[in-house]
């Protein structure tokens, strides 16, 4: 008999489901692994009002497979005109579930992003006030920062004064890749809490550079240094209460990625959770896993857990090269490697 892991069933605290044929095809990998999932708003045009966000979530259910009881949990985007009269009436009437914070031209899908946080202050003050959570990508966009350095200034220009001036606003640092960022959040208090993919668990910036140039490796924010990837491995089996699964899935045709200018974004919700157990499994930490994949999230969110289980079993399963997703080509994330656990 092999060993196995059996969980409440986990949540994706961060997903790009894209819309349209691709939301067809990539859609039923998060269903398959996750009970809910917060979906981001970076579209095409990006959801920045109530009737958007709810005709996408129509969208995203009649994109789920026969009989799915996936729930999507929706986000507003925030711009410099968001109006805080709209982000209260979507989140009383239960359209998101909480707002997302790009800086203008911070990655994908963020041209209509933020350009000066102070812009958006009164929305703050009113998510703050109504126990709204913020979702931040945590990057300044200055051209003078080393792409390498530019999470670690944003928590010094942005982040510590945000939190100052806002002490009750729920924030989730999202996908965070740096050691300061685990610092930083490690030594928050209780309104404070991050998300971390697998992807910045697994791999350093050598992935990306040693060898060739490794666009399936890229993805926002860049990896780091070894360290970084460490510090995470650290606070992601550490227990902490307020750090929990959020994968980015975030899927770009191949050719899109294997170009002269690739798009950022890595694929990786087909095999997440195997992706996720693995770390935990290498860190001693597997009894940490539930409270990371499946408690955590619900707790800082407000929300129940999920009442069923899912059960991992410590077997080898290979990761296709790439995946059919409705008529486009995606390169998944760990392509063409065997993992070491799988969903049983
Ligand atoms: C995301 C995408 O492609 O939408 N890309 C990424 O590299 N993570 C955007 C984002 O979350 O930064
Ligand atoms: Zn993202």
């Amino acid at each position: 008999m092999s060993e196995t892991l059996t969980i409440r069933r986990p949540d994706d605290w961060h997903t790009h489901l894209r819309d349209n044929d691709l939301l067809k095809g990539v859609a039923p990998f998060t269903a398959r692994q996750f009970a809910r999932a917060i979906v981001m708003p970076n579209l095409s045009p990006p959801m920045t009002d109530v009737a958007g966000v709810s005709a996408y979530r129509d969208r995203i259910i009649a994109a789920l497979p026969e009989g799915s009881d996936f729930t999507p949990l929706m986000t507003l985007y925030l711009t410099d005109d968001t109006d805080p009269a709209e982000v209260e009436r979507g989140f009383a009437s239960g359209t998101f579930v909480a707002a997302k914070l790009y800086p203008a031209h911070a990655t994908t899908g963020s041209a209509h992003g933020v350009t000066d946080i102070r812009n958006i202050y009164p929305v703050l003050e009113k998510m703050q006030a109504i126990g709204m959570p913020l979702l931040i990508h945590g990057e300044v966009t200055d051209n003078h920062v080393d792409i390498f350095d530019r999470e670690a200034v944003f928590i010094e220009r942005t982040l510590v004064q945000l939190v100052a001036d806002m002490p009750a606003l729920k924030i989730v640092f999202e996908h965070i890749t740096t050691q300061e960022a685990a610092d930083f959040v490690e030594g928050s208090g209780e309104t404070i809490a991050a998300t971390i993919t697998p992807q910045h668990l697994h791999i350093n910036r050598n992935a990306m550079l040693v060898g060739g140039i490794r666009p399936h490796a890229f993805c926002l924010p860049v990896a780091k240094r070894e360290k970084h990837r460490q510090a995470l491995r650290k606070l992601a089996t550490s227990g902490c209460t307020r750090v929990f699964l959020g994968t980015d899935t975030a899927p770009h045709a191949k050719d899109l990625k294997e170009s002269a200018c690739g798009c950022a974004g890595i694929f990786n919700a087909p095999f997440a959770l195997e992706s996720y157990v693995t770390v935990f499994d290498d860190e001693g930490a597997l009894d940490k896993f539930e409270a990371f994949a499946s408690l955590n999230g619900p707790a800082f969110y407000g929300m129940p857990v999920n009442e069923t289980t899912i059960t991992l079993e410590k077997a080898p399963v290979t990761v296709p090269d790439k995946i059919d997703a409705n008529g486009t080509i995606i390169v998944p994330f760990h392509a063409g490697e065997t993992l070491r656990w799988r969903l049983a």
